[in-house]
């Protein structure tokens, strides 16, 4: 006979508990950077949006701005280190193949009774993680989740490249993620379309690099037209579908919170979805940059801070990047 097994039982709903954002110390203006890439700080404004980004130091790791980060939303949120089930880190950019950056963070952070893994899904990487943790706390796998989403572009990006060195930079956003009788979390809307996967890669493999050398060590390289269209044409109706499967319409939005990808794809979203003009739009990216999985909180954090949105209030989130990929939801802002 086989044997009865116990299933797990978690809470009704979860919701996001607090949010922490760490930005690195240095400011990075436009001007800094031209010159090696033969532009300047009007084409990048009116292409990008971005006005200055934070570059981390260079003995400041992607465990370091998690830890930071993630400190900051545990206080915030009254939960116990020790109380934390599990800790879930979107990253692209964390040197090391294993072990993962979460297992690190844990330890640092005293999480001693929590699980640790990374997620490998890009600028998407928050957004899936809440995902995730939502389901687990549901599903009774974990009590309280930190899900953090942190980048340290600069390692990975080229400087003299045109087309990713103005754009990409550094930070960490985390939040706490706990049961609540309402749910403070909707349905997910996410997907992967692998056959785009050349869209934004690497100039080559690690092994690539180790067997063959090459001119440079291995970079991001972007296809901005291609993700642009892709964004633009696809993430719209996306956030369209998170917002009817979570029933909730865009009238009744306290904050659209889009990753910070390039502000003239904020502006089309904004126009493809009939976005309300009373509903406050996340515009993070003119002083931080695109942080891939570090933008979502990075940009709910920030307008928190300032009033834009207010805290209970009813945002919009989605994620997408190199995948290509994809995730979005309505969350109740922590
Ligand atoms: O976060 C992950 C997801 N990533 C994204 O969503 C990024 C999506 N893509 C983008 O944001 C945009 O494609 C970029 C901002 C990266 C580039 O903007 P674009 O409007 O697509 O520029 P483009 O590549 O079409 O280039 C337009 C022109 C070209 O000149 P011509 O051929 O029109 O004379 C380029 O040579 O701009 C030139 N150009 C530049 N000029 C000054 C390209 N890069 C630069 C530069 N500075 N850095």
């Amino acid at each position: 006979m086989t044997a009865a097994i116990k299933g797990s039982v978690g809470a009704p709903n979860a919701r996001i508990l607090s949010v922490g954002a760490y930005r690195p110390e240095r400011v990075v203006p436009n001007a800094e950077i031209v010159d090696r890439i033969n532009s300047s700080d009007e084409w990048i404004r009116e292409r990008s949006g971005i006005i200055e980004r934070r570059w981390a130091a260079a003995d400041e790791t992607v465990v370091d701005l998690a830890v930071n980060a993630a400190a900051i939303a545990l206080e915030r949120s009254g939960i116990a280190p020790d109380q934390i089930g599990m800790v879930m880190v979107g990253t692209v950019t964390h040197p090391y193949q294993t072990p993962s950056a979460a297992a690190e963070i844990a330890d640092r952070l005293g999480a001693v009774n929590a699980a640790a893994v990374d997620l490998s899904a890009a600028c998407a990487g928050f957004c899936y993680g809440l995902a995730l943790a939502n389901d687990m706390i549901k599903g009774g796998s974990a009590r309280y989740v930190v899900v953090i989403g942190v980048e340290k572009l600069t390692d990975w990006v080229n400087p003299d490249d045109r087309g990713t060195s103005f754009i990409f930079a550094d930070g960490a956003g985390a939040v706490v993620v706990g049961p609540s009788e309402e749910p403070g979390i909707g349905p997910v809307v996410w997907g992967a379309d692998g056959s785009q996967k050349n869209a934004i890669t690497m100039t080559q493999s690690l092994i690539d690099y180790r067997d063959n050398g090459g001119p440079i060590f291995p970079t991001l390289e972007m296809q901005g037209q291609q993700v642009f269209r892709w964004a633009v044409g696809e993430m719209s109706k996306a956030a369209q579908r998170a917002l009817d499967a979570a029933d909730v319409s865009s009238d009744d939005l306290d904050a659209f919170i889009p990753h910070q990808a390039n502000m003239r794809i904020t502006d089309a979203m904004v126009r493809a979805l009939k976005l309300p003009a009373h509903v406050p739009v996340a515009r993070d990216i003119a002083y931080t940059g695109n942080t891939s999985a570090a933008s979502v909180p990075l940009a709910m954090d920030h307008m928190l801070e300032t009033g834009e949105a207010p805290h209970g209030g009813t945002a919009l989130l989605i994620g997408f990047g190199a995948g290509l990929v994809y995730a979005a939801q309505v969350v109740t802002l922590p």
